[in-house]
């Protein structure tokens, strides 16, 4: 399944896409790391080797209500590292850190809305009450007026049945990203997932 901008039509018969569900930032937003800037997670800025795990590029494009691209939009990405581990002080999961990778990211939309970013698939992890969360990145995205938090999930992931906090949406596939095969100029091996991002009035 991949992820698309729902359309809905208003009285008028004009589109309408729908307004992308928010999500709980959760404990996890970064309070020691600075945001790296280049837009490639799986090898941050200074980092000589690759962060580990599967490579995922997330691509997509942040809209108004009525289709309008949103350019100069900031998005903040923060995400656990493959093993389930975020770099921050709160997270008492014992898997281990990973040097090659911070998890944290700001960008900027393009003068028609679109943004992407290289990284890894985060890993799944347990919360303190034992709940297994899946694989998820963690984003806000600041248009001129509106702010959203939000989090994408990718399909296929057994913990999307009963995480709660993807099912307490109306339509959690509306936050459920399909893994593509990359094309041709990017690494074989990687994989790409679509996220477009539905603002009210951007
Ligand atoms: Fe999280």
């Amino acid at each position: 399944m991949r992820q698309t901008s729902r359309t809905q039509m208003n009285a008028g018969g004009t589109p309408r896409l729908a307004i992308t569900p928010p999500q709980i930032v959760g404990p996890f937003y970064p309070v020691t790391e600075r945001p790296d800037l280049a837009a490639n997670l799986a090898r941050p800025s200074g980092s000589a080797d690759e962060a580990r795990g599967q490579l995922l590029y997330v691509r997509g494009r942040v809209l108004t209500r009525s289709g309008e691209p949103v350019p100069h939009a900031r998005i903040e990405i923060w995400q656990a590292n493959a093993a389930g581990k975020y770099r921050h002080p709160s997270d008492t999961n014992p898997a281990p850190l990973d040097p090659n990778f911070r998890g944290f990211a700001q960008l900027t939309t393009d003068g028609a809305g679109r943004y992407a970013f290289r990284t890894i698939k985060p890993g799944r992890y347990s919360t303190p009450e034992g709940e297994m969360r899946p694989p998820h990145i963690h984003f806000t995205v600041e248009g001129r007026i509106d702010r959203l938090v939000t989090q994408l999930y990718f399909a296929g992931e057994p913990e999307n049945q009963t995480d709660r906090w993807l099912n307490s949406l109306a339509q959690p596939e509306r936050l459920i990203a399909s893994l593509q095969a990359p094309p041709s100029h990017l690494e074989m091996g990687a994989c790409v997932a679509q996220f477009d991002i539905v603002l009210p009035s951007g």
